[in-house]
């Protein structure tokens, strides 16, 4: 039965094409797990190729765009992309056990298949990003959709001004890409980790990830970077314009339940928006409730 368009922004062509059969645009991919890294007890990334090797050489993607994954009776949802184009062959995504799907995909080993479509969404604009200088804010998971931006900036770094990652999760031991820090260090990137709460030797900072945006100034022309849980990002993005960034300058990247990823269903709008077609990569003046993101 034919939708109505409800929605201003809806994929129509993508809708035009499945009615027509032309390709299933819905019909996943078989991709197989190549290794899986545990981040922490929730979340586990999945380093990923497709099955079929000439359609996994020419894959590609850009940082900030998501896949929309799959298993047989465990129904779909969309993961963004945590590795960067260039680093391998292939993609991670990193995926925290929160429901019926991700609780099955964490059973997974490696060798096991999963179903993916995509890539989809609007990435962070990169381009608009070179000479920069960059703030990334994350929260928990929140760094996954950040990693690939944060790898491309060390492979052109000279492209980009000074960097600067704020990061903070509920525990130490939560923390994801820890393995990744000493890394981005030795590449010239201010890596400043926070925890809402120590355990261990945790020595460093404790508190709310917003609390180390007070040792952090905003020049004209700083661009700033943010994902993670929404009443994250709506205190960062109040924050980051009290210290006088323009919401045009502060890129974030959301979360909206999503089934076709597509554009067709209108299951993701944010009010007239699509999050799966106009986003997930808003900024911040983009955003219809800057305070509900
Ligand atoms: C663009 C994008 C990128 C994402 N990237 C990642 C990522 O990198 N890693 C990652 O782990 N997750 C990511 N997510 C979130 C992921 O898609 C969801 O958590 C997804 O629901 C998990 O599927 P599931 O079947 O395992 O869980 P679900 O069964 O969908 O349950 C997950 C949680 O959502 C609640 N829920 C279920 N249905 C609804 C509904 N209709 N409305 C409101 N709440 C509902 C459940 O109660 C539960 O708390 C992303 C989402 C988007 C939109
Ligand atoms: S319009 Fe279907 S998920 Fe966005």
């Amino acid at each position: 039965m034919e939708q109505p368009d409800t929605y201003p922004s809806c994929n129509l062509d993508a809708r035009r094409q499945a009615q027509a059969g032309l390709g299933n645009i819905y019909l996943p991919e078989q991709a197989i797990i190549r290794n899986i890294i545990p981040e922490n007890q929730l979340v586990n990334t999945y380093e990923l190729g497709l099955l079929d090797e000439l359609t996994n050489h020419r894959f590609t993607f850009q940082p900030g765009q998501f896949m929309m994954i799959s298993l047989p009776h465990q129904g779909e949802a969309a993961i963004s992309f945590s590795s960067s184009p260039e680093s391998m062959e292939g993609f991670a995504l990193t995926i925290r056990n929160s429901g019926r799907l991700t609780a099955a995909v964490h059973e997974l080993r490696k060798g096991d298949i999963i179903g993916v479509r995509g890539p989809y969404g609007k990435p962070f604009p990169l381009d608009q990003l070179a000479g920069k200088n960059l703030l990334f804010i994350a929260g928990g998971i929140g760094l996954a959709p950040l990693r690939p931006v944060i790898e491309h900036c060390l492979a052109h770094a000279g492209d980009f001004g000074r960097i600067t990652l704020l990061y903070g999760s509920k525990t130490p031991e939560e923390f994801c890409f820890s393995r990744d820090f000493p890394r981005w260090k030795t590449g010239g990137i201010d890596c400043r980790l926070t925890a809402d709460q120590a355990c261990g030797d945790w020595k460093g900072e404790i508190g709310l990830v917003t609390c180390l945006l007070n040792g952090v100034t905003v020049e004209e022309g700083d661009m700033a970077l943010v994902c993670g849980p929404g009443i994250m990002i709506r205190f960062v993005l109040r924050q980051l314009q009290a210290m006088g960034m323009p919401a045009e300058n502060i890129l974030t990247t959301l979360e909206r339940h999503m089934k076709c990823g597509v554009g067709t269903c209108g299951h993701c709008h944010m009010e007239e928006k699509l999050v799966c077609q106009d986003g997930p990569v808003f900024t911040a003046a983009e955003l219809p409730d800057p305070e509900n993101p």
